[in-house]
Protein backbone atom coordinates (compact mmCIF):
# COMPACT_ATOMS: atom_id res chain seq x y z
CA UNK A 1 0.00 0.00 0.00
CA UNK A 2 0.98 3.33 -1.24
CA UNK A 3 1.71 6.20 1.76
CA UNK A 4 -0.27 9.11 0.57
CA UNK A 5 0.98 13.03 1.64
CA UNK A 6 -1.83 14.69 3.23
CA UNK A 7 -3.47 11.24 4.58
CA UNK A 8 -4.09 10.90 8.44
CA UNK A 9 -6.60 11.65 10.55
CA UNK A 10 -9.46 13.92 9.52
CA UNK A 11 -10.52 16.29 12.34
CA UNK A 12 -13.11 18.88 12.06
CA UNK A 13 -13.85 21.18 14.44
CA UNK A 14 -16.69 23.07 15.45
CA UNK A 15 -17.62 23.55 12.10
CA UNK A 16 -20.46 25.92 10.96
CA UNK A 17 -21.43 27.19 7.83
CA UNK A 18 -23.89 30.18 7.29
CA UNK A 19 -25.24 30.76 3.55
CA UNK A 20 -26.25 34.60 3.23
CA UNK A 21 -28.94 34.45 1.12
CA UNK A 22 -29.35 36.44 -2.19
CA UNK A 23 -32.70 38.51 -0.92
CA UNK A 24 -31.33 39.09 2.57
CA UNK A 25 -31.79 36.48 5.70
CA UNK A 26 -29.18 33.63 5.93
CA UNK A 27 -29.57 29.64 6.34
CA UNK A 28 -27.36 27.34 8.93
CA UNK A 29 -26.44 24.76 7.30
CA UNK A 30 -24.47 23.53 9.80
CA UNK A 31 -23.84 24.22 13.40
CA UNK A 32 -21.18 23.13 15.70
CA UNK A 33 -20.06 19.76 13.84
CA UNK A 34 -17.49 17.94 15.13
CA UNK A 35 -15.64 14.97 14.95
CA UNK A 36 -12.02 12.81 14.39
CA UNK A 37 -12.04 10.09 11.78
CA UNK A 38 -9.11 7.61 11.37
CA UNK A 39 -7.10 7.10 8.76
CA UNK A 40 -9.13 4.04 6.42
CA UNK A 41 -12.41 4.74 8.05
CA UNK A 42 -15.81 4.72 5.86
CA UNK A 43 -18.23 6.92 7.24
CA UNK A 44 -21.72 7.32 6.00
CA UNK A 45 -24.01 10.32 6.11
CA UNK A 46 -27.46 9.56 6.70
CA UNK A 47 -30.33 11.91 6.83
CA UNK A 48 -33.06 14.28 5.28
CA UNK A 49 -32.84 16.32 2.83
CA UNK A 50 -31.41 20.08 3.62
CA UNK A 51 -29.75 18.26 6.92
CA UNK A 52 -26.31 19.73 5.33
CA UNK A 53 -24.82 16.55 3.98
CA UNK A 54 -23.64 18.03 0.72
CA UNK A 55 -22.33 21.26 2.84
CA UNK A 56 -20.17 18.97 5.11
CA UNK A 57 -18.73 17.31 1.88
CA UNK A 58 -17.70 20.32 -0.03
CA UNK A 59 -16.24 21.32 2.67
CA UNK A 60 -13.92 17.97 3.55
CA UNK A 61 -13.40 18.31 -0.56
CA UNK A 62 -12.43 22.00 -0.17
CA UNK A 63 -14.63 23.59 -2.36
CA UNK A 64 -16.38 25.31 0.65
CA UNK A 65 -14.94 27.24 3.27
CA UNK A 66 -16.80 27.12 6.48
CA UNK A 67 -18.05 30.11 8.36
CA UNK A 68 -16.95 28.80 11.83
CA UNK A 69 -14.21 26.46 12.90
CA UNK A 70 -11.61 24.10 11.04
CA UNK A 71 -10.68 20.87 8.86
CA UNK A 72 -7.53 19.34 8.94
CA UNK A 73 -6.11 15.95 7.48
CA UNK A 74 -3.19 15.02 8.80
CA UNK A 75 -2.68 18.28 10.65
CA UNK A 76 -2.67 20.23 8.11
CA UNK A 77 -5.82 22.53 7.15
CA UNK A 78 -7.82 21.95 4.39
CA UNK A 79 -8.17 25.50 2.70
CA UNK A 80 -9.02 24.47 -0.79
CA UNK A 81 -9.16 21.14 -3.22
CA UNK A 82 -6.30 18.85 -3.20
CA UNK A 83 -4.99 15.52 -4.39
CA UNK A 84 -5.17 14.15 -1.55
CA UNK A 85 -8.91 14.22 -1.42
CA UNK A 86 -10.62 12.41 -4.08
CA UNK A 87 -14.88 13.20 -5.23
CA UNK A 88 -17.80 10.75 -6.87
CA UNK A 89 -20.24 12.27 -7.54
CA UNK A 90 -23.88 11.05 -7.97
CA UNK A 91 -23.66 11.00 -11.96
CA UNK A 92 -22.73 12.98 -15.06
CA UNK A 93 -19.55 14.36 -13.64
CA UNK A 94 -17.57 11.94 -16.45
CA UNK A 95 -16.18 13.51 -19.63
CA UNK A 96 -18.62 12.33 -22.03
CA UNK A 97 -16.53 12.69 -25.03
CA UNK A 98 -13.79 11.09 -24.10
CA UNK A 99 -13.34 7.13 -23.40
CA UNK A 100 -13.04 5.43 -20.28
CA UNK A 101 -9.45 5.32 -20.97
CA UNK A 102 -8.83 8.50 -21.44
CA UNK A 103 -11.67 9.75 -18.05
CA UNK A 104 -9.13 7.18 -15.72
CA UNK A 105 -6.00 8.44 -16.77
CA UNK A 106 -7.12 12.15 -16.62
CA UNK A 107 -5.63 13.16 -13.18
CA UNK A 108 -2.28 11.71 -13.89
CA UNK A 109 -2.02 12.82 -17.15
CA UNK A 110 -2.66 16.46 -16.33
CA UNK A 111 -0.09 15.96 -13.54
CA UNK A 112 1.98 14.43 -16.56
CA UNK A 113 2.70 11.42 -15.14
CA UNK A 114 5.39 8.53 -17.69
CA UNK A 115 2.61 7.69 -20.11
CA UNK A 116 3.75 3.99 -19.77
CA UNK A 117 2.81 3.90 -16.08
CA UNK A 118 -0.27 5.30 -16.28
CA UNK A 119 -1.65 3.05 -19.12
CA UNK A 120 -0.22 -0.01 -16.40
CA UNK A 121 -2.06 1.98 -13.76
CA UNK A 122 -5.23 2.36 -15.69
CA UNK A 123 -5.78 -1.05 -16.62
CA UNK A 124 -4.67 -2.29 -13.42
CA UNK A 125 -7.94 -0.02 -12.05
CA UNK A 126 -10.51 -0.85 -15.10
CA UNK A 127 -9.48 -4.66 -14.03
CA UNK A 128 -10.11 -3.30 -10.03
CA UNK A 129 -13.59 -1.79 -11.18
CA UNK A 130 -14.68 -4.65 -13.41
CA UNK A 131 -14.68 -3.34 -16.48
CA UNK A 132 -11.58 -5.27 -17.68
CA UNK A 133 -11.34 -4.97 -21.52
CA UNK A 134 -13.65 -1.48 -21.79
CA UNK A 135 -11.01 1.02 -21.97
CA UNK A 136 -11.65 1.67 -25.36
CA UNK A 137 -15.27 2.52 -25.07
CA UNK A 138 -17.19 5.49 -24.98
CA UNK A 139 -18.97 6.93 -21.82
CA UNK A 140 -22.43 7.32 -23.22
CA UNK A 141 -22.00 3.75 -24.62
CA UNK A 142 -21.89 2.64 -20.70
CA UNK A 143 -24.73 1.57 -18.29
CA UNK A 144 -24.95 4.17 -14.96
CA UNK A 145 -23.64 1.27 -13.02
CA UNK A 146 -20.40 1.11 -15.32
CA UNK A 147 -20.10 4.96 -15.74
CA UNK A 148 -19.76 4.77 -12.03
CA UNK A 149 -17.34 2.38 -11.85
CA UNK A 150 -15.56 4.60 -14.17
CA UNK A 151 -16.00 6.98 -11.72
CA UNK A 152 -14.36 5.06 -8.89
CA UNK A 153 -11.37 4.09 -11.41
CA UNK A 154 -10.77 7.75 -12.10
CA UNK A 155 -10.95 9.02 -8.67
CA UNK A 156 -8.92 6.08 -7.34
CA UNK A 157 -6.01 7.04 -10.12
CA UNK A 158 -5.03 10.15 -8.16
CA UNK A 159 -4.43 7.70 -5.35
CA UNK A 160 -6.00 10.11 -2.77
CA UNK A 161 -6.03 9.70 0.62
CA UNK A 162 -9.71 10.10 1.41
CA UNK A 163 -12.79 9.91 -0.87
CA UNK A 164 -16.04 11.94 -0.54
CA UNK A 165 -18.59 10.11 -2.56
CA UNK A 166 -22.44 12.33 -2.72
CA UNK A 167 -24.72 9.76 -3.58
CA UNK A 168 -22.93 7.90 -5.73
CA UNK A 169 -25.04 4.80 -5.96
CA UNK A 170 -28.44 7.29 -5.88
CA UNK A 171 -29.27 6.94 -9.61
CA UNK A 172 -28.95 3.36 -10.02
CA UNK A 173 -31.05 0.52 -10.26
CA UNK A 174 -31.59 -2.01 -6.94
CA UNK A 175 -29.83 -4.77 -8.18
CA UNK A 176 -26.87 -2.53 -9.79
CA UNK A 177 -26.96 -0.79 -6.47
CA UNK A 178 -26.11 -4.25 -4.57
CA UNK A 179 -23.58 -4.49 -6.33
CA UNK A 180 -21.73 -1.49 -6.27
CA UNK A 181 -22.06 -1.14 -2.58
CA UNK A 182 -20.08 -4.26 -2.70
CA UNK A 183 -17.86 -2.89 -4.88
CA UNK A 184 -17.39 -0.07 -2.95
CA UNK A 185 -16.90 -2.36 0.36
CA UNK A 186 -13.84 -4.69 -1.50
CA UNK A 187 -11.84 -0.73 -2.35
CA UNK A 188 -12.27 0.20 0.92
CA UNK A 189 -10.84 -2.77 2.33
CA UNK A 190 -8.04 -3.25 -0.03
CA UNK A 191 -7.35 0.41 -0.70
CA UNK A 192 -6.98 1.42 3.44
CA UNK A 193 -8.37 4.77 1.74
CA UNK A 194 -10.34 6.86 4.13
CA UNK A 195 -14.21 7.08 2.54
CA UNK A 196 -17.09 9.75 3.57
CA UNK A 197 -20.43 8.48 1.90
CA UNK A 198 -23.39 10.09 1.84
CA UNK A 199 -26.52 8.21 0.82
CA UNK A 200 -30.78 8.61 1.20
CA UNK A 201 -30.95 5.15 2.10
CA UNK A 202 -30.91 3.75 5.24
CA UNK A 203 -29.86 0.48 4.56
CA UNK A 204 -27.09 1.68 2.82
CA UNK A 205 -26.14 3.34 5.38
CA UNK A 206 -26.10 0.78 8.03
CA UNK A 207 -24.44 -2.05 5.40
CA UNK A 208 -21.13 0.53 4.52
CA UNK A 209 -21.01 2.75 7.31
CA UNK A 210 -18.22 1.35 9.27
CA UNK A 211 -19.27 4.53 11.49
CA UNK A 212 -22.61 6.19 10.77
CA UNK A 213 -23.63 9.57 11.70
CA UNK A 214 -27.40 10.57 11.53
CA UNK A 215 -27.81 14.29 10.61
CA UNK A 216 -30.95 16.49 11.62
CA UNK A 217 -31.70 20.06 10.10
CA UNK A 218 -32.09 23.29 10.75
CA UNK A 219 -29.33 23.55 11.67
CA UNK A 220 -27.76 21.06 10.31
CA UNK A 221 -25.80 18.68 12.94
CA UNK A 222 -24.86 15.48 13.94
CA UNK A 223 -27.61 14.27 15.80
CA UNK A 224 -26.66 10.10 16.31
CA UNK A 225 -23.22 8.24 15.72
CA UNK A 226 -23.00 4.60 15.53
CA UNK A 227 -20.15 2.30 15.32
CA UNK A 228 -21.52 -0.92 13.07
CA UNK A 229 -20.11 -4.22 12.64
CA UNK A 230 -21.99 -5.14 8.81
CA UNK A 231 -19.41 -3.46 6.25
CA UNK A 232 -16.67 -5.81 8.06
CA UNK A 233 -19.66 -8.09 8.05
CA UNK A 234 -20.37 -7.68 4.58
CA UNK A 235 -16.86 -8.41 2.75
CA UNK A 236 -17.28 -12.03 4.60
CA UNK A 237 -20.71 -12.50 4.56
CA UNK A 238 -23.09 -12.23 1.58
CA UNK A 239 -24.87 -8.96 1.54
CA UNK A 240 -27.85 -10.56 1.19
CA UNK A 241 -28.01 -12.44 4.25
CA UNK A 242 -26.74 -9.76 6.45
CA UNK A 243 -29.20 -7.70 5.73
CA UNK A 244 -31.72 -10.12 6.47
CA UNK A 245 -30.12 -10.73 9.83
CA UNK A 246 -31.83 -9.77 12.94
CA UNK A 247 -29.01 -7.59 14.68
CA UNK A 248 -29.09 -5.74 10.90
CA UNK A 249 -32.86 -5.40 10.79
CA UNK A 250 -33.20 -3.69 14.25
CA UNK A 251 -30.61 -1.43 13.76
CA UNK A 252 -32.46 -0.78 10.60
CA UNK A 253 -35.99 -0.22 12.40
CA UNK A 254 -34.38 1.76 15.23
CA UNK A 255 -32.77 4.24 12.65
CA UNK A 256 -35.70 4.01 10.51
CA UNK A 257 -37.96 5.44 13.55
CA UNK A 258 -35.55 8.40 14.68
CA UNK A 259 -35.77 9.43 11.25
CA UNK A 260 -39.28 9.55 11.38
CA UNK A 261 -39.48 11.51 14.64
CA UNK A 262 -37.11 13.76 12.59
CA UNK A 263 -39.41 14.27 10.03
CA UNK A 264 -42.13 14.58 11.80
CA UNK A 265 -40.73 17.23 14.02
CA UNK A 266 -39.56 19.15 10.49
CA UNK A 267 -43.71 18.81 8.89
CA UNK A 268 -44.77 20.04 12.58
CA UNK A 269 -42.78 23.46 12.36
CA UNK A 270 -43.85 23.63 8.48
CA UNK A 271 -47.66 23.43 9.53
CA UNK A 272 -46.78 26.22 11.91
CA UNK A 273 -45.28 28.75 9.35
N1 LIG B 1 -25.43 27.71 -2.05
C1 LIG B 1 -26.41 27.76 -1.16
N2 LIG B 1 -27.02 28.94 -0.85
C2 LIG B 1 -28.00 29.00 0.08
N3 LIG B 1 -28.45 27.94 0.77
C3 LIG B 1 -27.90 26.75 0.50
C4 LIG B 1 -26.85 26.58 -0.47
N4 LIG B 1 -26.50 25.28 -0.52
C5 LIG B 1 -27.28 24.65 0.39
N5 LIG B 1 -28.11 25.53 1.00
C6 LIG B 1 -29.07 25.21 2.08
O1 LIG B 1 -28.35 24.63 3.14
C7 LIG B 1 -29.08 23.54 3.71
C8 LIG B 1 -28.26 22.27 3.59
O2 LIG B 1 -28.16 21.91 2.23
P1 LIG B 1 -27.36 20.63 1.70
O3 LIG B 1 -25.99 20.65 2.27
O4 LIG B 1 -27.48 20.58 0.24
O5 LIG B 1 -28.19 19.44 2.39
P2 LIG B 1 -28.35 17.89 1.98
O6 LIG B 1 -27.23 17.53 1.08
O7 LIG B 1 -28.34 17.18 3.29
O8 LIG B 1 -29.70 17.79 1.32
C9 LIG B 1 -30.41 23.50 2.98
O9 LIG B 1 -31.35 24.23 3.73
C10 LIG B 1 -30.10 24.18 1.66
O10 LIG B 1 -31.25 24.79 1.14
MG1 LIG C 1 -27.19 16.68 -0.86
Amino acid sequence: MTEHGGGGQLRVESVDMVYELPKGGSVQALKDVSFDLEQGRLLTLLGPSGCGKTTLLNILAGFLAPTGGQVTLGGSAITGPGQDRGMVFQQGALFEWLSVEKNISFGPRMKRADKSGTSARVEDLLKTVGLGGFGEKMVYELSGGMQQRVALARCLANDPAMILMDEPLGALDALTREKMQSLILELWSETGKTIVLVTHSVEEALFLGDILFVMAPRPGRIERTYELPFAKMGLEVEPRELKRSPEFVDKREEILSLIWDMEEQIMGHEGEA
